[in-house]
């Protein structure tokens, strides 16, 4: 264990790429696979791509400089980040938990729909393609209290794995393996998907902006995607932030995490919109329809297609490196915190993180099977922890983040403070965005996905 111990210096990236890999792994999951597609489908096509893009590097762009530039500077996780520069108070310490509380929510529901990932990855090596293509199979699956809790356990191991072999030698090194494997996969996919018959109409359907379908709701889904999508407002860049290396220019950085993580949705929307037209009649429906989309819709997508035990291997194979580098992440930024805050070793910090990863995770899977008919607001148990993290904590989280660089760390500091690697120049945007542009954002976004859970309000 190269960096377990209390006095163990703090573990760090190896430098630009390393960090690089790693932030987009975190960046790039099935945020980017599942869920940018289909909002793109739903909500105008190039209209939602085009309003994607242009948040990506303006609000994107300002809180993901803001988490890691932080959290670099104070080597800190979010809790201890928010002790440096906002004081060891009650403000500070709620403002940190909010954004450390986020990742013990989601790491462990994220590693039960890993886990049905990796069944399907399954079912395709063993050649189980028609099977996983018929009505029931997904949903026998989720039922079944052995099955789905098997493979949760088998992707939460693999997770725990790499989070026990350290920042290093762990992460930086699955990353950096991972990511240029799924990239090569997503364009191969990508090209096979497009160049099938009528898959045509797909591509001009994702691609050219429909104004029609253009609305205030582009706007909201688009923001909201881009904070799942980014990793934004769950502690993750901040503690990812706090293992770059002081000499990593850290403006550019974050834009190459941005590049890769647009690029990826944006194959995947290439993969997936052209092979439903091309294959299931590509009816709006078909594709606004979140999980089935992939569990459901896709298996028999790849069922009509040649090749479709290598395809759909493929496709799988694809989305768990992209879910096994996010879930590192969820579970690395547990980790840390519960190592800076309860002052343990790192070993014992994983454990802790297996602990909640086992037991919330558990509910989230029994949830479907065991424990169908508890339900919290109306919700599913996995879908409440999806809401309560996605829709409620998240721009809380984010909103904290605004308020600390701007009444506690100060504009001119922090620009002292990424000036120290780069030109930032993007400077007076930033100051906007932080300042006035983000605060009121997200306060509508929370508002509008509250309103539309208790279907005041459609999203
Ligand atoms: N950004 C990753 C994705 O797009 O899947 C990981 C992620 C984790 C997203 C947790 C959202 C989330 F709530």
């Amino acid at each position: 264990m190269s960096d377990s111990g209390k006095s163990a210096k703090r573990s760090s990236f190896s430098g630009s790429i390393g960090y690089v890999m790693a932030a987009a792994g975190s960046a790039v999951g099935l945020g980017n696979i599942w869920r940018f597609p289909y909002l793109a489908a739903k909500y105008g096509g190039g209209a939602f791509l085009l309003v994607y893009i242009i948040l990506v590097v303006t609000f994107g762009y300002t809180l993901m400089l803001s988490e890691t530039a932080l959290g670099r500077k104070a080597r800190k996780s979010a809790v201890g980040t928010f002790k440096a520069y906002g004081g060891d108070n009650g403000a500070s310490r709620l403002g940190g938990w909010i954004n450390a509380i986020v990742p013990m929510i989601i790491a462990p529901y994220y590693c039960v729909i890993g886990g049905w990932v990796f069944k399907y990855l399954y079912a395709y090596i063993v050649g189980d393609v028609k099977e996983a293509a018929g009505d029931s199979y997904f949903g026998n699956f989720i039922t079944s209290t052995s099955g789905s809790m098997f493979w949760f356990i088998v992707f939460a191991a693999f997770t725990m794995v790499v989070i026990f072999m350290g920042v290093e030698s762990g992460i930086e090194k699955v990353s950096k393996f991972m990511m240029p494997v799924l990239v090569v996969l997503a364009f191969v996919i990508a090209i096979y998907s497009m160049t099938r018959p009528d898959a045509a109409e797909g591509v001009k359907y994702f691609l050219i902006p429909n104004f029609h379908h253009f609305s205030w709701m582009t706007v909201v889904a688009a923001l909201g995607q881009m904070f799942y999508s980014l990793s934004l407002a769950m502690g993750i860049l901040y503690t990812y932030g706090s293992y770059m290396k002081d000499d990593v220019n850290i403006e550019h950085a974050g834009n190459q995490v941005q590049i890769f993580d647009s690029l990826v949705a944006i194959l995947a929307g290439l993969m997936i919109i052209p092979a439903v037209f091309a294959y299931s009649g590509g009816t709006a429906k078909n594709l606004s329809a979140g999980p089935s989309l992939m569990f459901i819709t896709l298996p028999k997508v790849f069922a009509d297609m040649g090749g479709s035990r290598i395809v759909g291997a493929a496709f799988f194979v694809l989305v768990l490196f992209a879910a096994l580098t996010s879930s590192i992440s969820l579970a690395e930024t547990c980790t840390s915190t519960f190592q800076d805050e309860l002052k343990i070793s790192r070993n014992k910090a994983a454990w802790l993180t297996v602990v909640v990863i086992f037991v919330l995770g558990s509910l989230s899977s029994l949830g479907y099977s065991a424990l169908s008919n508890v339900t919290i607001i109306g919700m599913q148990m996995l879908d409440f922890f999806d809401f309560a993290s996605n829709s409620v904590l998240m721009p809380i989280a984010a909103f904290a983040t605004c308020l600390l660089v701007v009444r506690k760390v100060g504009l001119d500091k922090f620009s002292d403070i990424v000036k120290e690697t780069s030109p930032f120049r993007r400077e007076k945007m930033y100051r906007v965005f932080v300042k006035y542009i983000a605060p009121v954002f997200l306060m509508v976004i929370l508002l509008s996905s509250i309103l539309s859970a208790f279907g005041i309000f459609s999203l």
